[in-house]
Order: structure tokens, then C-alpha cells, then sequence
């Protein structure tokens, strides 16, 4: 990337965090990345310590919600490596959001520059225990400061690096959601997008309040077909066959989704990404044929369900003996901290002197 600035903290704040008790979310490395999108080219490519922005009151992503998002994960192998996991099929969605949004694309060689280097500069920030990150969180949102519906000219792009611990440390139970959407065909359900998650808000509040830790979303047509949960996709495990609703415009194309379909499949199960009504999961929990379900997601990695509440039936299940989803997470987690060799390749050794030709 041409003309990178990288201006370095004279005052860590990593001597003041508990890497042992990291509360999702709320705290942030020393640095982070911006680069700006001036209507024609993205420039001012730079790394500084992290720092409140400041924000025009007309800011259109503030008011119609030009934004979106990625979330990665950065880990470190058994000789203290950083590695990063699958990042160019984060900076892939990162452009399939964009491109639904009527943002610009960023240049695969900036998202890996810049993603290398920052994580490079703040590679003490990697949590060293089990079941902990770097969370990584690349966005781009609108600056145009104008309050009429258009899409904004004008953009930044920044990541930003937050150590976290496991996000689910128990089985969750989940609520089939049957009056609320999540997405519609034709909406913008693919995109990794605020408004998507700002739309969840309600229902996962009233799921919450009923003691369950998120919903099963249905789709918005027929409200029968399993979508997603959560921030999550999901997967059932049924005798003969590994279910996970087909992406058809309404679902996020989860990154562990596709890591997990991929091991599923070389591990010889029977793999269907196909429509997958709640009578079907029904019928099957009667049938004894529900084995496992469980979320996946990058922040979650893999979080196995307990309780499935859908009108007056509740769906229990024991996930102690589950094969299937401890022999993702366990793969995918070998992977990450180099404990097993990667023969997938998904793991980036982090390389503070990349440069990707554009
Ligand atoms: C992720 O798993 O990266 C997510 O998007 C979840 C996040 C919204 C907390």
C-alpha cells in the first residue's frame, strides 16, 4: 500500500487488562488501522494509537445506516506465530457487503496490509489462553455529512483489534422466533450490515427476557423455514444426514459455516445445505433422530445447543457426547493455535512486511 503512516503508542495499556477475564466486546488493543475513501481512491492509509473520532451530526451512516462489518479472528501457534484465519474470505464478503450497500470495494492488497501489519504492531494483544483471540473487527461506513437519502460519496474503512474470551462459555438455549424476521428475500440479509444486527435487537431482548440466550430466526415468507440463530448460522445433526439452511440471499455466508460444511464433508458425512423447516426438526426430535445442533460463527466459533423452545414445545437435548461439533471446534481450534498441521491451509502466518501486489 503506498504511503502507509504508522505512528506508535509511547503508552501501552496492556499492562492494565486481565487477559483472563475478558468481557466480550469492551476492550481494545493499543492501535488501529483507517484508510479514507475521498470519492475516487481510498487514501491516507494509517496506523496510530486507537482514538475517538469525531463524527459531523449530518454523518449519513449515523442516519441511514451505510455501514458494514467483518469480524476475524487472529490467534498464535506454539511458537508464538500470529496467525490469521481464512482473512481473504473476510476481505471477499467484506466487498459482497459493500457491493450491496453501494459502497466502494477495498483492494484485496490494503485489506491484507493492512490487516498483517496492525496485527503485527499489536501481536502482544493475542490472548495466550485457550479459547481466547484477537478479535478483529474491520468496518466502513459513509461520511458524507449531508441529511438526504443518497449513498454517501465519501468513506472510512478502520479495523480495530479487541482481545476476547470464549463468547458462549456454556450450551445456549434458543427460542424459534415466529413473528419477527430477520430477513426477506431480496433485503439485505446476505450483507454483513449494521441495520441487520440493529433489527435483532428487540426480539433477542424478549428472547432474553424469557431466559433464553438468543432466537432461531424463520424465514419471512412462509415463517417455517430455519434461517439462522442468533448472530449465527446453524447446523442439526440428524441420524443420516448434517442439515445447514442453504444461503439463498437471506442468510450470512458464515466463514466457520463454510470451514465446518468443508470438515463435515471430508469427514464423510452426508452434507445438505437445503431448505429446513421447524416441523421437520420436530418431527425429527419425536423420531429420536435429532442428534446434534449447534451455532457457528466467527466470534463463537462453535456453540452447541441445549434447548430449542418452539410454540409449547421445548426441544431438549444433552450435548456432553456430541461428535460432530467438538470435532469441528477441536480442528478448527488445532489450527489456530498450531497444535495440529494445517493440511487446509486456512491459517495466515501474520507477515508485518506483506506487500500484495494490487
Ligand atoms: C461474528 O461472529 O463475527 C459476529 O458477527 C458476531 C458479532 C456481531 C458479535
Amino acid at each position: 500500500m503506498k504511503d502507509l503512516t504508522i505512528n506508535l503508542t509511547s503508552e501501552s495499556r496492556i499492562s492494565k487488562v486481565d487477559f483472563h477475564n475478558l468481557p466480550f466486546g469492551k476492550i481494545i488493543s493499543d492501535h488501529m488501522f483507517e484508510i479514507d475513501f475521498d470519492g475516487k481512491e481510498w487514501v491516507n492509509p494509517r496506523i496510530s494509537p486507537v482514538h475517538k473520532m469525531e463524527i459531523s451530526p449530518m454523518n449519513m451512516a449515523l442516519h441511514y445506516g451505510q455501514s458494514i462489518f467483518e469480524g476475524m479472528k487472529a490467534s498464535r501457534s506454539q511458537d508464538g506465530t500470529p496467525l490469521l484465519f481464512r482473512p481473504e474470505l473476510h476481505s471477499q464478503r467484506l466487498n459482497e457487503s459493500a457491493h450491496r450497500m453501494c459502497m466502494p470495494k477495498l483492494p484485496l492488497s490494503i485489506f491484507m496490509e493492512a490487516v498483517h501489519t496492525l496485527v503485527g504492531i499489536d501481536q502482544e494483544w493475542i490472548p495466550k489462553i485457550e479459547g481466547s483471540a484477537l478479535y478483529l473487527r474491520p468496518l466502513m461506513f459513509a461520511t458524507d455529512e449531508m441529511v438526504g437519502v443518497k449513498s454517501s460519496d465519501t468513506f472510512k474503512f478502520l479495523i480495530i483489534c479487541l482481545p476476547v474470551g470464549p463468547y458462549y462459555p456454556k450450551p445456549i438455549k434458543l427460542l424459534v422466533e415466529n413473528h419477527f424476521i430477520r430477513a426477506a428475500p431480496g433485503g439485505v440479509g446476505e450483507a454483513k450490515t449494521a441495520g441487520n444486527y440493529a433489527a435483532a435487537l428487540y426480539p433477542s431482548k424478549l428472547a432474553r427476557d424469557k431466559g433464553y440466550d438468543q432466537v432461531i430466526w424463520l424465514d419471512a415468507i412462509h415463517n417455517e423455514y430455519v434461517q439462522e440463530c442468533g448472530t449465527m448460522n446453524i447446523f442439526f445433526v440428524f441420524k443420516d444426514e448434517v442439515v445447514t439452511p442453504a444461503t439463498t440471499g437471506t442468510i450470512l455466508k458464515g466463514i466457520t459455516r463454510e470451514s465446518a460444511l468443508e470438515i463435515c464433508r471430508s469427514n464423510g458425512y452426508n452434507v445438505s445445505e437445503r431448505e429446513l423447516s421447524i416441523d421437520e426438526v420436530l418431527q425429527k426430535y419425536h423420531a429420536g433422530e435429532l442428534v446434534e445442533v449447534f451455532g457457528t460463527g466467527t466470534v463463537a466459533l462453535v456453540a452447541n445447543v441445549e434447548e430449542i423452545s418452539y410454540n409449547d414445545e421445548i426441544m431438549k437435548l444433552d450435548p456432553n457426547k456430541w461428535q460432530l461439533s467438538t470435532s469441528i471446534r477441536n480442528e478448527i481450534n488445532h489450527m489456530r493455535f498450531g497444535t495440529m498441521e494445517d493440511k487446509r491451509g486456512w491459517t495466515v502466518p501474520v507477515n508485518e512486511s506483506i506487500s500484495i501486489p494490487v
